[in-house]
């Protein structure tokens, strides 16, 4: 497409009653804004700037990679184009015009704007919608002949415009020459005294300029996000666009109202996800997994086969058909290699499980390598942390940790070693051996008989 988009993204939105600028909330964990430049990106949109203002330090590190230009002090959509055009001199052909606030627009809708203006050669193209209740919105006014004639703000409609629905969705297509050659005859004189972009239409018009519009019947894709309720109206919007997309893909869900994904997870075919489960950031899901209930993964590569049962993983790689949970923590590094479990209640950080091992229960596990097909007995940790600096336990193939062994790190345990039951070891276990640290068992007899007795005859 080859054409540039420019984001207007310096507004305040005062009704999120937020510390934090409007644009920065995040919908299934990306920035609001973050949308709107990726359906840009997707588009085609070589050239993306984005004008901040209200909290432009917050905004601008959430856009790291992008152009951004700020726009101090606020004056206007049409003052915020203003902010932009050093940033965007050289752009000829399209200029795309978007709003920071509304992340449900599509990539294809950009592309369409841009294609309408570019087949009719129009100086703007504006996105139109109709509304049941315009209220707030730019109105949309049209010359009897029906031709687009000027957009009129809320605020400054005449009492007889009032009930015009169609109205301004905020997104345009420019062209860029034509529009910074004009940008600067647009003035303050209206309700807001503020420079509205949405005057460059009758401007063109009276410089007998085309103009064009191009209208979506998806309200829903132009919703502009200016309070919370809209914030989680959008999330609704975007978790039914992408859980119907995977399940025509393949993805099974039992209930897909309570299943959130976010855009960039990638999932296989033939995995059901249950109720309650979130899979969020950079996860990928490959085939026949079963994620769920009450299960969250962020940031996560789990491979086929795999089940995964209320439990909480982040940063984790999850090997062929291994087993998590129910009620497992897989922390940031932790490999788990094909088969191998994470049973209830384990906690486990920057580890590797090695294929077929097992830590099926209560256990904690943290900068540990384990081989293939280990048995880690319930109730042991790893005690990596001497309050000052983290070390590593290395465990063996074949090696066989007792139930509630305390490995003091660093430690090694040999492979095919055994480790007794209630062992505190801090010193190596060779291959092979038997480490044990157990006080010995003294049994007294009749102990437990006699204090019962004792007991019974207080109590007569
Ligand atoms: C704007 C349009 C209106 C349209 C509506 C659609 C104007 C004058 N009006 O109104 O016709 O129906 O969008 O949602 O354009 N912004 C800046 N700098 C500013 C002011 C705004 O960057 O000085 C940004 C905001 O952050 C926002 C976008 O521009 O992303 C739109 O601004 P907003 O104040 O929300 O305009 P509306 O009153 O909604
Ligand atoms: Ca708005």
């Amino acid at each position: 497409m080859g054409a540039a988009a420019l984001i207007l993204a310096a507004g305040e939105g005062t009704r999120m009653k937020s510390s934090l600028p409007k644009v920065a909330h995040r919908i299934l964990g990306i920035p609001m804004v973050r949308y709107v430049v990726d359906a840009a990106r997707a588009a085609g949109c070589e050239q993306v700037v984005v004008v901040t203002g209200h909290g432009a330090d917050a905004v601008e590190a959430l856009l790291e990679d992008e152009t951004c230009v700020r726009q101090e002090p606020r004056l206007g959509t049409g003052h915020a184009v203003m902010c932009a055009e050093s940033a965007l001199s050289g752009v000829t052909g399209s200029l795309v015009v978007l709003s920071g606030d509304s992340p449900l627009l599509r990539a294809s809708t950009i592309k369409r704007l841009a294609e309408a203006r570019e087949s009719s050669g129009a100086a703007a193209v504006v996105l139109t919608t109709t509304l049941d209740d315009p209220t707030g919105y730019g109105r949309i006014v049209r010359s009897s002949a029906g031709e687009l004639a000027a957009i009129v703000e809320h605020k400054d409609l005449d009492p007889a415009q009032l009930g015009i629905t169609e109205v301004n969705t905020g997104t345009y297509c420019f062209d860029a020459a034509v529009l910074f050659e004009h940008l600067r005859r647009l003035d303050n004189g209206n309700a807001q005294g503020e420079y509205y972009l949405t005057d460059m239409i009758s401007l063109f018009r009276s410089e007998g300029l085309s103009v064009a519009d191009v209208s979506t019947d998806d309200p829903l894709e132009t919703l502009g996000v200016n309070s919370r309720v809209q914030l989680a109206e959008a999330a609704k919007v975007l978790q039914r666009r992408i859980n119907r997309d995977h399940m025509l893909a393949g993805v099974t869900m039992t209930d897909p109202d309570l299943v959130w994904i976010a855009p960039s997870v990638t999932i296989g075919r033939d995995v059901i996800l249950e109720p309650m489960t979130m899979l969020m950031g950079t996860t990928t899901v490959a085939d026949d997994c079963v994620l769920g209930p009450d299960t969250r993964v962020t940031d996560s590569a789990i491979f086929a086969g795999v089940t995964i049962d209320a439990s909480v993983v982040v940063g984790a790689t999850v090997g062929e058909a291994a087993h998590v949970g129910p009620r497992a923590y897989l922390r940031p590094g932790t490999v788990l290699e094909a088969r191998a479990k994470a049973g209830t209640c384990v906690e486990i950080k920057n580890s590797v499980l090695g294929e077929g091992s097992k830590v099926p229960h209560l256990s904690y596990i943290g900068d540990a390598t384990i081989g293939n097909d280990v048995n880690v007995g319930a109730g042991t940790i790893t005690c990596n942390y001497d309050g000052t600096s983290k070390h590593r336990t290395v465990i063996g193939d074949g090696a066989f940790i007792g139930s509630d062994t305390m490995l003091v790190a660093p430690v090694t345990i040999g492979e095919g070693a055994t480790t007794g039951a209630g062992s505190a070891i801090a010193k190596d276990v060779p291959a092979g051996a038997l480490g044990i640290e157990r006080c010995e068992q003294r049994n007294v007899d009749g102990w437990s008989t006699r204090k019962r007795s004792a007991r019974s005859s207080d109590e007569q």
